[in-house]
């Protein structure tokens, strides 16, 4: 498992010119063009669907992530939960998100933070019921937002009542056949039958004690299903339509490039399977590769895909495909979950050309999947983008976050600027935005949390070399100052630091130049801009990205360290205050002009 090819761990504006209270400034700017933005509004409906009532409602949705243990915590116990969640749909609708993606929610021991599951059809009780659940997706469809949720189908977690039945059973049996099991090397199968390591580091095979070892390419707790198994394919059906026929409008679907394994990993001979060397190596021809991105995954998604079309309307699904860029494809294809994420942009350093490569390339592969594309900057698996951009491009991530994240030390409002930037460049792109909690306060990643408090099993796993995904999962600091910041009456489950008090949501709705107000106006703005999904490049010197919507709607990015000449048009939001005829060092602005270039 080339760890390198799923790094799964990681590896401050306010106000257009003449204003300072954006919010207001979008509604003036609304109010001042309102027959064309309702013009626009109505093109981009009937070409794209942002009509929550379509079939196409998602293809440019603002989708927010919700990791539930650390968003909000209803009852005092240190962990978020869905009453948490439910008490504060109105930040959700304030801040004017289409759909809402919930990480598992399920029963889990949270040896991977909730995506072991143990129950796929229940609701852990420390979060909620499935009442809970009922109650807030009737909340959020009222207030307009659509609900996705995670699931996780490449592995269940130990305690799953498959996984206890299959511990119990003997070799050879039923039980054992719904898990990528095979005997061990030698005369008693005492060794590995390979010497793979998992994702999380150490050795990616676990014995059962009598000879039997079982596969987990995460954690030792995630034992790998085997999907040539029937009544695997069965039971996730059933899973999709019980949450489906709950009124869940969607479905994320974990690491859905790894569930088919080649037959060979369960009943090969030993020494056929290729060595950790090998596959690390890599070389593999597309859909060769033992277990990852075969060709024979696309017959589960377009199983999926019938049940998805069983409701009105359809379903729709995301895939977390780490594959290559013309191998998502498939994924993304109308016959199968219909989106895939492009995580380009996590990947990407602050510097023009790259984004503009990245834009190109996902817009075309999204025409060819015709499905729509997706941005994402920040979610539960990575540095936190403010981070990332306070940082010098080129920075190790996994050793500046092993080493404690003071070397270099991070330009925190440097890093706030670019992230507000590249937010704003995002938003205006042809397709989804994938927002993750925490980001519309601009909060940074968190470095210095202790060793003892750490929850990644990436740490344990990889004996302290790599410090993990904690600091993006801190609870969220919703009031300045008290307990846990307003996350909950107790203390929250990791410990938030004490300069999270100011990026407290109460603080900031309070200050109309605050990252939160900024992505108010900017999701007011984007929902009044919205256009087909199409994209004119401008010309633009080599440190700009400028780009066309239809409509009139244009985006500009400085991503330079001097002004530029602020193009002709009304200013609708940007992300850094205007003084001047000048776009600031980086800094975005989005224009309305009825004069288009191209
Ligand atoms: C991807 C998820 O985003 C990540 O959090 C998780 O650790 C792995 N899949 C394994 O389920
Ligand atoms: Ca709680």
């Amino acid at each position: 498992m080339p760890v390198d090819s799923v790094s799964v761990v990681t590896s401050v504006l306010e106000t257009p010119a003449d204003t300072n209270d954006q919010a207001d400034a979008a509604d003036a700017a609304d109010a001042a063009d309102a027959a064309d933005a309702a013009e626009a509004a109505e093109a981009a409906e009937a070409a794209s669907g942002s009509d929550p009532t379509a079939s196409t409602w998602w293809r440019q949705a603002v989708v927010y992530q919700i990791y539930p243990r650390s968003f909000a915590d209803g009852n005092g116990d240190g962990v978020g939960d869905l009453r948490g969640i439910i008490s504060r749909v109105d930040h959700l609708r304030r801040l004017g998100v289409d759909a809402v993606w919930l990480s598992p929610f399920y029963p889990s021991a949270l040896a991977d933070g909730g995506y072991d599951v143990d129950d796929y059809r229940a609701v852990a009780p420390e979060l909620g019921s499935l009442d809970d659940i009922d109650t807030l997706v009737g909340e959020l469809h009222r207030t307009g937002i659509k609900v996705i949720v995670d699931i996780v189908p490449n592995h269940t977690s130990n305690r799953h009542a498959w996984f206890r039945e299959a511990v119990a059973a003997a070799p050879g049996s039923a039980a054992r056949r719904r898990y990528v099991i095979r005997r061990g090397r030698g005369a008693d199968g005492a060794e590995p039958p390979t010497d793979w390591t998992s994702y999380f580091g150490g050795p990616a095979w676990e014995p059962l004690g009598d000879g039997d070892w079982y596969l987990h390419l995460f954690a030792p707790e995630q034992p790998d299903l085997n999907w040539a198994d029937e009544e695997v394919r069965a039971d996730f059906l059933k899973t999709l339509r019980f949450w489906a026929d709950r009124g869940v409008d969607g479905f994320r679907v974990d690491v859905a490039q790894l569930l088919v394994k080649d037959a060979s990993v369960i009943s090969g001979l030993d020494g056929s399977l290729p060595t950790q060397a090998q596959l690390s190596a890599g070389g593999f021809a597309d859909g060769e590769h033992p277990f990852q991105d075969r060709d024979e995954v696309h017959d589960i998604y377009r199983s999926w895909r019938a049940v998805f079309n069983e409701y009105d309307p359809p379903r729709m699904a995301v895939a977390e495909a780490w594959v290559p860029a013309h191998r998502r494809v498939r994924f993304a294809s109308a016959e199968e979950l219909g989106q895939a994420f492009n995580f380009d942009l996590l990947q990407t350093e602050w510097v023009a050309g790259a984004f503009r490569k990245v834009i190109d390339d996902n817009l075309a592969l999204a025409r060819e999947a015709e499905a729509s594309s997706t941005w994402v900057l920040s979610n539960h698996d990575m540095v936190r983008h403010a981070t990332r951009y306070a940082l010098p491009n080129g920075t190790d991530l996994v050793a500046w976050l092993r080493d404690g994240g003071t070397d270099p030390a991070p330009d925190v409002a440097r890093g706030l600027r670019r992230a507000r930037a590249a937010t704003l460049l995002a938003l205006a792109l042809p397709g989804s935005a994938y927002l993750y909690q925490g980001e519309e306060l601009g909060l940074p990643e968190v470095t210095d949390l202790p060793a003892e408090v750490l929850q990644d099993p990436t740490f344990f796993r990889s004996g302290g070399a790599e410090k993990g995904r904690d600091g993006c999962r801190v609870p969220i600091p919703w009031r300045e100052s008290g307990e846990s910041f307003g996350f909950g009456s107790g203390s929250a489950h990791l410990p938030q630091p004490a300069w999270f008090g100011r990026y407290a949501m109460e603080r900031e709705l309070a200050d109309p130049a605050s990252t939160l107000r900024f992505y108010i106006a900017a999701l007011a703005a984007r929902r009044s801009l919205l256009a087909a999904e199409e994209l004119t490049w401008r010309e633009s010197p080599s440190d700009v990205v400028a780009f066309e919507r239809p409509g009139g709607w244009v985006s500009v990015t400085n991503f330079g360290e001097t002004g530029i000449p602020l193009p002709e048009g009304r200013v609708v939001i940007a992300s850094e205050p205007l003084t001047g005829d000048e776009i600031p060092p980086e800094t975005t602005v989005w224009l309305h002009t009825t004069k288009a270039s191209a």
